[in-house]
């Protein structure tokens, strides 16, 4: 695959330019190409073999971001999302990061944590004991589940125990078999095993063993990014750098203290998150709970984000160079196994995407976070978002009025000063455009 590159001015090309400008760039298949174009994409038979009472497909837009850079390397991003302004948003808060070098994020081992309840125990602690005493065998016995995973370097790597004292049916034990999933989300593996030693745990424990299931609380597979954007990159129209780069951080500060703001901070970050875990066919769910239970760690839900000036000499008088932000959560995705490797469009967008293990995933995911949350706290921090969602929603109408090329720009352009974005406005301007000599 050639080096993707930024790209610039991909939103001016018609669908179909785009399309073939990326075939162009990449050695994708035709099966692949197609898959990713919305030509075939799941099959209804295909979607049969993996739920249940299947009666047809369902589909959403697919968008690539742009300029996005990841530890020195280029990716295009695939995004499937039906809300307008997000893949633009991340693009755009991409190209500013790249002005300072690009992300920088890493991800944790692909560590799982799976639970096992254990009840009806006399002495919580000496149960305790006796579970971590046997770690080698319970390892062992997990690790036989799945031969070929641990070929791969994965399996089962510790056992814990939690003590609770008290809960509605009163005191029991959680056992957590720690799991490398590789390359892979982990749910099935992390499961398989655990239902496997839960009897030896029963035994062992002298108690009773009920759930047995994984923690979507992935917290030791967390992926971290971080951006550095000069504060020039900031200003834009009446908007000088600095006020816009103090707002991004005064906007932080409430999602920092505040469940009600950071409950939406949140929400715009996995906008990004969610997009690009949903195209690769990965379980969005898993990765909305995580972000949440993580974001709810402290006992008071947070900001999942952070957002600080770097400031000569560190002085909090002297005007910031840049603006640094960084983000961390949970991101248990997979390259292999599930949607990821059944549906067509899925396949195609991880090979476009060009990673090489979930891992790498992970961390350019992390990064389409961060990007996003950088996109919506500048708007918000200077002209709002309104306006930037009535460009984009005036474009959408002017192409589905019919206008099309250097005309789509100037309907829009007249939408907007009419200030009513309808689709008869578009066709009544279009018309006039037309019919002019
Ligand atoms: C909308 O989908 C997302 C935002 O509300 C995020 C935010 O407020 O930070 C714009």
């Amino acid at each position: 695959m050639q080096e993707p590159y930024r790209l610039s001015g991909f939103y001016k090309l018609g669908l179909r330019e785009r399309v073939q400008l990326l075939r162009e760039m990449t050695d994708l298949t035709d099966e692949q190409a197609q898959g990713l174009f919305g030509v075939a994409g799941l099959s209804p038979n295909q979607a049969d073999h993996m739920i249940e009472n299947v009666v047809g497909v369902f589909g959403l837009p697919l968008g690539i971001a742009t300029n996005f850079m990841v530890n020195g390397r280029d990716y295009l991003i695939p995004m499937a999302i039906e809300e307008p302004s997000v893949v633009a948003g991340a693009s755009f808060a991409a190209r500013l990061v790249r002005d300072g070098g690009g992300f920088r994020a890493f991800c944790d081992e692909p560590l799982m944590i799976g639970q096992i309840q254990v009840l009806d125990l006399n002495d919580l602690w000496a149960a305790r004991f006796e579970v971590l005493a046997a770690r080698d065998q319970i390892l062992a016995l997990a690790n036989a589940q799945d031969p070929i995973i641990v070929n791969l370097g994965g399996g089962a790597r510790d056992v814990e125990v939690r003590v609770i004292e008290q809960s509605p049916v009163g005191p029991m034990l959680v056992v957590h078999l720690i799991y490398d999933a590789r390359d892979a989300m982990g749910a099935n593996v992390v499961n398989t095993a655990l239902e496997a030693i839960a009897p030896l745990v029963a035994k062992i424990s002298g108690g009773r063993t009920l759930l047995r299931i994984l923690s979507n609380l992935a917290d030791r597979r967390l992926a971290r990014a971080k951006a550095i954007v000069p504060v020039v990159s900031l200003a834009h129209g009446d908007f000088d750098g600095n006020v816009v780069a103090r707002g991004i951080v005064e906007a932080w500060s409430l999602a920092a203290v505040d469940p009600y703001r950071a409950a939406t901070h949140n929400k715009g970050i996995m906008n990004g998150i969610d997009a690009v875990v949903i195209a690769t066919g990965n379980d969005w769910r898993a990765i909305e709970a995580g972000a949440h239970s993580y974001a709810a760690r402290s006992g008071q839900y947070s900001s999942l984000s952070n957002w600080q000036l770097d400031s000569p000499n560190n002085s909090p008088h002297s005007d910031a160079n840049s603006l640094v932000g960084t983000l961390e959560l949970p991101m248990a995705v997979g390259i292999v196994g599930g949607a990821t490797r059944v549906n067509p469009s899925a396949k195609a967008a991880l090979r476009l995407l060009g990673v090489q293990s979930a891992r790498e995933l992970a961390e350019v995911i992390a990064a389409v976070g961060l990007a996003q949350n950088l996109a919506a706290l500048r708007a918000l921090a200077s002209e709002g978002i309104q306006s930037g969602h009535m460009k984009l929603h005036a474009r959408q109408v002017a192409i589905a009025a019919g206008a099309e090329g250097e005309m789509v720009d100037r309907v829009v352009e007249a939408l907007l000063a009419r200030k009513v974005v309808r689709i008869d406005q578009a066709e009544e301007i279009l018309k006039e455009l037309r019919d002019q000599p």
